[in-house]
């Protein structure tokens, strides 16, 4: 689908079809002249209700309000009746003129007009247009869309990554889409195997790995734009399988385990986004991509593997490998990384979450409040759902071992989306406890239930955020609500 800004009179543009949005259900607006008709077919005009009217040339859509969420959803709606028919353009008003509302319909259409078909025989190609109609142009305009194309554009690619499967996208390819990357201006790459692991005392990442026949790789890029004003560093775990290791998953668990990489893909899909926009912002993004597989050589329950900090961590569920090497990542990156203002790691980590918080949301911790606070802000400006999980120390206790330091898995099964982010927090120096965030984004990452402009599968959750709140970073705009 390819999407156009135009600035001329809506009427005198030639396209095949118009959409029309159904504001608040209000059939009798000025702008409906077919009520009878869409009265007849039973059209209410609820969320996401859409219907063609081939002989008037009209796609009606239901929107609920015009918040960025409701006006998205209901494009993608539009746009999927456009695809699902041989007409070629449809347009549509930017009926308030304003910036916020043109992101929602770029985004909206752009996310919604996705889909995977990599592994399909018969592609089908899409040529279709939408035009997105303005009387008054503007530079803020221009720039809004021309933003949001490169946003919704960096969500698509982080989806086809995760919707690779296991046998194409394994540890190396996620090395190789790094470089693809790294061609952007201002960026470079360092790739690290799985003998520089070694030398450098990253067993926790290295247990994980073991028994896979695809070599670990630890990937750095570093985003270094000259007007750099703070210093953020992403880190993302890239699972590319996660079969559970010995502690196997059972079978109906282990499907769409594929998507276990979401976290380093989203974080490859932000910097592609945070690049391309030229954000005066200095960004370094670690990528823990590990295949975790069972054989001889896989690590077990009861070994106790030794992380790049020294740390001791007693292994009694290999299926709770992330954060065994996100550990890793974040002692990497705290080490390698002088002066770093923030540190946040994304990942699919627990189930746990899903059952937590819901499908669609993305469950934010850490130690500081008010940084939660502002990346909940973020999130909802840029049309993700997320909610904050606080830690307790008592609940702190919960991931202590009798053996070594500390322990994979938590002594009760409940909290568990927390726990995982309090074993984290043993790998997060003490200067940089203020400056951590933990992202756990199991829920939203994979979508096996299509809602809104999500279709099945990968969702690129977490892009969209990052990109909002790595904006209001270099804007400075935040730093109230980041006071502890
Ligand atoms: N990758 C999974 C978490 C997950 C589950 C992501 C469902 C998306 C959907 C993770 O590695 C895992 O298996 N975690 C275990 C931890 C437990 C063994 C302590 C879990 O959540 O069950
Ligand atoms: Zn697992
Ligand atoms: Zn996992």
């Amino acid at each position: 689908m390819k999407i156009n800004l135009v600035n001329e009179s809506f009427d005198s543009l030639q396209s095949d079809l118009e959409v029309i949005f159904v504001l608040n259900k209000d059939l009798n607006h000025k702008s409906i002249k077919d009520k009878k008709l869409l009265e007849s077919l039973n059209f209410k005009a609820e969320d996401e209700e859409v219907v063609l009217l081939p002989e008037s040339k009209k796609i009606y859509v239901g929107c609920e309000d015009n918040s960025y969420d409701c006006i998205a959803v209901a494009i993608s709606a539009a746009v999927k009746k456009l695809q699902s028919t041989k007409f070629k353009s449809a347009k549509v008003k930017l009926l308030d003129g304003e910036a916020s509302t043109l992101k929602a319909l770029v985004e909206g259409a752009a996310l919604g007009a996705y889909s995977f078909t990599k592994y399909k025989s018969k592609k089908t190609k899409n040529k279709q247009e939408l035009f997105i109609v303005t009387k008054n142009s503007s530079k803020e305009l221009t720039k809004t869309f021309n933003d949001s194309l490169i946003i919704a554009e960096s969500v698509n690619k982080t989806r086809d990554f995760v919707n690779t499967t296991p046998e194409d996208f394994y540890p190396k390819t996620m090395t190789k889409e790094a470089k693809k990357i790294s061609k952007l201006d201002d960026i470079t790459l360092k790739v690290h195997g799985e003998e520089y692991l070694e030398k450098n005392k990253m067993f926790s990442m290295l247990g994980v790995g073991r028994a896979s026949r695809h070599e670990s790789q630890l990937i750095h890029l570093t985003y270094k734009p000259k007007n750099a004003k703070t210093k953020v560093v992403l880190v993302g775990k890239g699972l590319t399988y996660d079969s559970g290791g010995l502690s196997l998953k059972p079978g109906d668990s282990m499907v769409t385990m594929k998507s276990d990489k979401a976290g380093a893909c989203m974080v490859l899909g932000a910097l592609n986004a945070i690049a391309q926009l030229k954000l005066p912002i200095e960004v370094h993004c670690i990528l823990g991509a590990v295949e975790n597989m069972i054989g001889g050589d896989a690590f077990k329950p009861d070994d106790v593997l030794t992380a790049k900090n020294g740390t001791t961590i007693e292994v009694r569920n290999t299926d709770a490998e992330g954060r065994l090497v996100l550990a890793d990542c974040l002692c990497y990156a705290q080490d390698k990384i002088k002066d770093i203002d923030y540190i946040f790691d994304y990942a699919t980590l627990t189930g746990a979450c899903v059952v937590g918080v819901g499908e669609y949301t993305t469950a934010i911790m850490g130690n500081n409040t008010g940084l939660r606070c502002n990346a909940i802000k973020n999130a909802s400006a840029s049309g993700e759902f997320s909610t904050s999980l606080p830690f307790n120390r008592h609940l702190r206790k919960l991931v202590k071992s009798k053996i070594a330091d500390t322990c994979n898995m938590a002594t009760s099964r409940y909290g568990g989306a927390i726990t995982a982010g309090l074993f984290l927090d043993n790998f997060i120096y003490k200067e940089n406890k203020d400056k951590w965030l933990h992202f756990d984004i199991a829920g939203p990452a994979y979508v096996e239930n299509a809602w809104g402009y999500n279709p099945y599968g990968a969702s690129g959750a977490g892009v969209r955020m990052t990109v909002e709140f790595m904006n209001s970073l270099s804007l400075d705009i935040d730093k109230k609500c980041q006071a502890k």
